[in-house]
């Protein structure tokens, strides 16, 4: 078969290549080519492997998922009598030359006349066990065509280092690492607001933390409300323009803040355009990311009549903020234990705002789909199934579409280094107001 032989032929390269590697190695990093970085691992044991395994069971693993076809029709006359029966050795449908990739390795498959990519979508699990690989995921990025992206290892497992310098736009946060071992990204210009949820210790804050150190580094006003005394917020202080560690101040903030969308939207209306991305560049101010933690804490109460006024006050301006932030450069992050109408009757309607969704290991069912069930339903499975070793790891979904990701662990000299960053020198357009609040708020 020269396919075979293509593959026998690449790791004699490949070898030939590890064996002189004390020649080229030095003179490679002399260019500023990183090898160390390099998967040769996988390239050079896990690939030849996993290739020779897809092309031997690909004839019978497609005629076992039914993605096999025969030209010639299955009838047959014997006699006078027409017979209906099953074709003898039906064609599988074309697989191009698997091409390697960090951690595993891509295969475009040219479908039948007549299929359509769901069938390949089922056979998806049948594969990675034909193929003994953690993972097969199914697109169509061209008519006729289905994309196989095979994932040999779990990428969410064991020490990775994390994913960087890749060019990004003002908004887009990277946070962590996708299953498929690609940046997992946070693009607020994509998806404005975003619920985070999970049971305690499974990463919640961690991932604020990610976000914190993506989005330092950006002309991004932060602004933080965390109810644990600003316990795990309290780290970036010097980088958040606005902090509120108790549900007094968090009203003070929010306030503050409707105040300004409801500037912005004058300025907009001013100007005659419908968003602030609209206005000129030098007018336009800078978007506003507002981080949560603990969500809970808000709407919690004692029960006594200016608690129950305070709580109320907070759903309504969070509420105000996720309708009308998102043309207005106003963002939110909510982080959870759970996000339910247990908290308050404007919970439902705030969470029914928040498109992204981000739910880490959970406690219970319950929880998951409160998160998820709305959005995605196969995602509350998947959510089920994170392991309490599985730290920080976590399903995302947005757009109806979901994915397995973690986020990189934040370092105390990663802390260090984000308290170290100004943000853009004044970002709000209501000013005087702010400058009062500050001080109120202590950030
Ligand atoms: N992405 C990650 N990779 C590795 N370890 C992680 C990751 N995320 C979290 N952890 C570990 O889990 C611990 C708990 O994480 P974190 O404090 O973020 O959880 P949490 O959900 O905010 O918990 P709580 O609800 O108690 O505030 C961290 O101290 C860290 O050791
Ligand atoms: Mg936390």
């Amino acid at each position: 078969m020269p396919a075979s032989l293509i593959v026998w032929i690449l790791t004699a390269l490949i070898l030939t290549a590890v064996l002189t590697q004390r020649w080229w190695e030095p003179r490679l990093a002399a260019r500023g080519v990183d090898v160390n970085g390099w998967p040769l691992r996988w390239w050079i044991g896990g690939y030849p492997r996993v290739v020779l395994r897809m092309w031997f069971t690909w004839r019978r693993v497609c005629l076992l998922n039914g993605l096999s076809i025969s030209n010639r029709g299955n009838m047959r006359r014997v006699g006078d009598i027409a017979v209906t029966g099953m074709v003898l050795r039906p064609k599988p449908p074309r697989m191009t030359f698997p091409m390697p990739t960090r951690g595993g390795l891509t295969v475009r498959v040219y479908m039948h006349p007549g299929q359509t990519p769901s069938p390949y979508l089922s056979a998806a699990h049948a594969l990675e066990h034909a193929w003994r690989v953690y993972g097969v995921r199914v697109s169509s990025p061209a008519r006729g065509q289905v994309l196989f992206k095979v994932t040999a290892l779990d990428p969410l497992t064991g020490e990775r280092p994390a994913h960087g310098g890749e060019e990004l736009r003002l908004l887009q946060a990277n946070v962590g690492r996708t299953e498929e071992d690609d940046i997992w990204l946070i693009d607020f210009r994509k998806v404005p607001h975003w619920l985070v949820t999970g049971a305690t210790q499974s990463g919640k804050s961690t991932l604020l933390a990610a976000l914190i150190r993506a989005l330092s580094v950006q002309r991004v006003a932060l602004v933080g409300i965390d109810c644990k005394g600003g316990m795990e917020l309290g780290l970036f202080q010097n980088r958040f323009h606005l902090l509120a560690t108790s549900r007094t101040e968090a009203l003070g903030v929010l306030g503050t803040l409707v105040t300004e969308i409801e500037t912005r939207m004058r300025a907009c209306r001013t100007a005659g355009v419908r968003s602030i991305w609209d206005l000129h560049e030098i007018d336009r101010p800078a978007p506003v990311v507002v981080i949560v933690d603990e969500l809970a804490e808000l709407f919690l109460s004692d029960g006594s009549r200016e608690a129950r006024d305070e709580t109320e006050q907070c759903a309504v301006n969070l509420l105000r903020l996720a309708q009308l932030g998102a043309a207005l450069g106003v963002h939110l992050v909510l982080a959870g234990q759970r996000v339910g109408s247990d908290l308050g009757p404007r919970v439902t309607a705030l969470r029914s705002q928040l498109g992204g969704r981000i739910a880490h290991r959970s406690h219970d069912e319950a929880s998951a789909v409160m998160t998820l069930g709305d959005v995605n339903e196969d995602a509350v499975i998947v959510a089920q199934t994170i392991s309490e070793d599985e730290r920080g790891v976590a399903v995302v979904v947005s757009g109806g579409r979901w994915k397995r990701a973690r986020s990189d662990l934040v370092g105390a000299a990663d802390i260090a280094q984000i308290a170290n960053t100004r943000g853009p020198q004044w970002p709000f357009l209501s000013g005087p107001v702010l400058e009062k609040e500050e001080g109120q708020a202590g950030g």
